[in-house]
């Protein structure tokens, strides 16, 4: 394998049009943090580089939306993602924006270097315009229904109900979100990249030299391959965005994914002078961090336009991971389905390492997966808790009860404390493999091992009980507890650094650095160690629910929502007549009880001023008796009667009931004697 002599880590940057949730973090910004964290531990050369992603239409949309300009919408949520960044320990050496000068003349230059060199092809073609607003209508400002789903909301670059890419001419029925208007066409030109031409280019690199890629990614590199490419338009019609440098190309700006990976390179600049060695040296390994929606950007297109460009170096891997759903349901910044991590920083304060803990153990690297609060309870009760907070707890108490908080020297080592410092000494390697790998989550179960291993040595040599008949054998049982507690803080600092940090200063000691893992003399004996406290908190089940109430709340908001559109459509006319044989009647319910062994229907007793009868309505799921007895309802009283469940009901209470599946029952304003007819 090839050595590297430094790193350039580089995390997708963020859209600014929204805050950062759970999602982003586990298939990007955890692991960017972790493999960064890691290679920094080992002393190596390495710089991670993110920044905002501050173009494009979804920030223009949003801004139309707030009525405020798109740099009121970029400037507001830099600061909350740069910030919850910060919060949760995941450390960028720069955390950049698009926006900024540097990267205006950084993405300019590129592409006036592809320009003047012919790199690009020019080509004039009818586009959606939308003649109220004036507008080109470039990718997310037209909506129409997916070709493939029959998704009515689907956008003109990608449908996210189906997952397809879209061109805007796919759409059936197109209509301009700007003005709600019908497009027409109008010619514009624009330039391209022409993919095409670095097909042989790609095939090589990827599907013949990098074959160690993960499966996902080279799948999805293959699959794009295989079907052809074609030239891509690296302009728009827009007034948001870095301004196409060619004469008489007023009103173009760069297309957001041509300017936004060149960010990378425009933040390493920020960082340091000597930005040159990272991007132009082959003694440089780049690693992209990115979620699978992005994995054409990154390994296709970047790719070709840093070839074309010559200078820059090829990342050498793109282990791009999963999505991560939210209790079942896909994350949406759209629909407000997520779980943001500026709200969760504040609502768990100090819980810092327990997100980063769940998020990693749980992390999509090969197929999605489902976040939970119930999974994320168990984990920090069952495992954060149980397991590494219990043993290291241990391990410093017993010290301080002991010795007075002065570490014990080792004596003779008995057959099991061999065995034990044996198994021990086997994580490193595995540990690096791991993450060298990008199997984070597997590395994360190595780091964890050392607690594990550490908590059966401690149930297993019992010296609670032995301090009573043994004294000299509990010196060299706490003394290997405290090493191995040492070996912990270095383990999990990638990904618990938090905790790494607590658990050193509880040991009073510097950081070991990574070379000294596996090391059974790590703090020598006659140290004093600090105070212990708790490394982590059980979390209780009320903190839970209401965590599952929020959700419960934005997911009924959000059917309502869609029940407002989902209108069904109007039945087929009826006559006059057929109307006026309906006979409708105020009625007062008299009596209420459940059908027994029945869940949703209720036997209810109405006035309904003709006579006293029974009705029996599917309405128990929604309704309680209690809250029934009383009210005045609506009766269709001349419907056919008909058994149900053995009782035979004479008649059909009247609700509303919307898509969403909320019901009403339907009643007169104010209350009218039983009998009066309806109509
Ligand atoms: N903003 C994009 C997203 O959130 C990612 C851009 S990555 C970059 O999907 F390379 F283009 F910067
Ligand atoms: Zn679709």
């Amino acid at each position: 394998m090839k050595e590297f002599k430094r790193y350039l880590i580089t995390s997708a940057l963020p859209y600014a049009n929204g805050p950062v949730h759970i999602g982003h973090l586990a298939g990007v910004y955890i692991p960017s943090d972790i493999y960064t964290r890691y290679l920094r531990l080992r002393g190596r050369d390495v710089i991670s580089v993110c920044g905002s992603d501050e173009h494009g239409v979804p920030i223009t949309i949003k801004a139309r939306k707030e009525g405020i300009t798109p740099q009121q919408v970029v400037d507001r949520y830099h600061e909350i993602i740069k910030n919850a960044f910060a919060g949760l320990g995941i450390k960028f050496d720069i955390y950049s924006r698009t926006s900024s000068p540097t990267h205006r003349v950084t993405a300019s230059d590129f592409f006036r270097k592809l320009y003047d060199e012919g790199k690009f092809i020019e080509q004039t073609s009818e586009q959606f315009y939308d003649e109220e607003a004036q507008t080109f209508l470039a990718d997310r400002y037209i909506m129409g229904t997916c070709p493939h789903c029959q998704n009515e909301r689907a956008y003109g670059d990608q449908c996210e109900k189906c997952g397809s890419t879209l061109s805007p001419d796919e759409l059936v029925n197109p209509h301009s979100t700007v003005s709600g208007a019908v497009p027409v066409k109008r010619s514009t030109s624009h330039w391209y990249l022409p993919l095409n031409e670095y097909d042989g280019f790609l095939r090589e690199w990827i599907l013949e030299g990098h074959k160690e890629w993960k499966s996902n990614v080279y799948g999805q590199c293959k699959s794009w391959l295989d079907l052809g490419l074609q030239p891509r338009a690296v302009s728009r019609d827009l007034d948001w965005g870095i301004p196409v440098p060619v004469e008489g190309a007023e009103g173009k700006v760069l297309y957001v994914w041509f300017d936004a990976p060149i960010g990378y390179i425009s933040a390493t600049k920020d960082l340091t002078a000597d930005w040159e060695k990272y991007w132009k040296s082959e003694d440089t390994k780049m690693v992209h961090f990115i979620g699978k929606d992005n994995i054409v950007f990154h390994c296709i297109v970047f790719p070709s336009m840093l070839k074309a460009h010559g200078e820059y170096i090829l990342p050498e891997n793109v282990p791009a991971n999963e999505f991560l759903n939210l209790e079942g349901d896909k994350i949406s910044t759209s629909q407000n389905w997520a779980v943001w991590l500026h709200e969760y920083l504040e609502e768990f304060p100090g819980k810092e390492d327990v997100l980063r803990y769940v998020l990693c153990a749980n992390a999509p690297e090969t197929k999605d997966n489902d976040f939970t609060w119930k999974d994320y309870q168990a984990r920090n009760n069952n495992e954060l808790v149980a397991i590494l907070g219990n043993f290291v707890n241990r391990a410093l108490v017993l010290t301080k009860k002991y010795y007075g908080g002065v570490v014990p020297a080792c004596g003779e080592l008995t057959d099991y404390d061999k065995e034990t410092i044996a198994e021990l000494s086997g994580i490193k390697a595995s540990l690096e493999a791991n993450i060298e790998a990008y199997r984070f989550r597997e590395a994360l179960k190595d780091a964890m091992n050392f607690a594990r291993i550490g908590n059966k040595y401690l149930a297993d040599t019992e010296p609670w009980k032995v301090v009573k008949t043994d004294a000299e054998r509990v010196k060299t049982i706490l003394n290997i507890a405290l090493q191995i507690t040492a070996n912990i803080t270095i383990a999990i600092e990638p990904f618990m650094p938090f905790s790494a940090e607590k658990i050193l200063k509880m040991l009073a000691v510097e950081p070991f650095g990574w070379d000294n893992l596996g090391s059974m003399s790590l703090i020598a004996a006659g140290h004093t160690i600090g105070e212990p406290s708790l490394l982590f908190e059980k979390i209780e089940d009320d903190v839970i629910e209401r965590q599952l109430v929020k959700l419960d709340e934005i997911r009924k908001a959000r059917l309502a929502a869609e029940a407002a559109q989902n209108v069904t459509e109007q039945k087929a006319e009826i006559s006059f007549d057929d109307f006026q044989r309906m006979d409708i009647r105020v009625s007062t319910i008299l009596a209420a009880e459940k059908v027994a062994k029945t869940k949703k229907l209720l036997k209810l007793t109405v006035d309904t001023g003709i006579d006293k009868r029974t009705i029996v309505s599917g309405i128990a799921e929604h309704f309680t008796p209690e809250e029934l007895v009383g009210r005045q309802v609506l009766v269709l009283v001349n419907l056919a009667p008909r058994e149900l469940k053995g009782i035979t009901s004479q008649g059909m209470i009247l609700m509303a009931e919307d898509a969403s599946g909320k019901l009403e029952l339907l009643r007169p304003e104010n209350a009218v004697n039983a009998g009066a007819i309806v109509g």
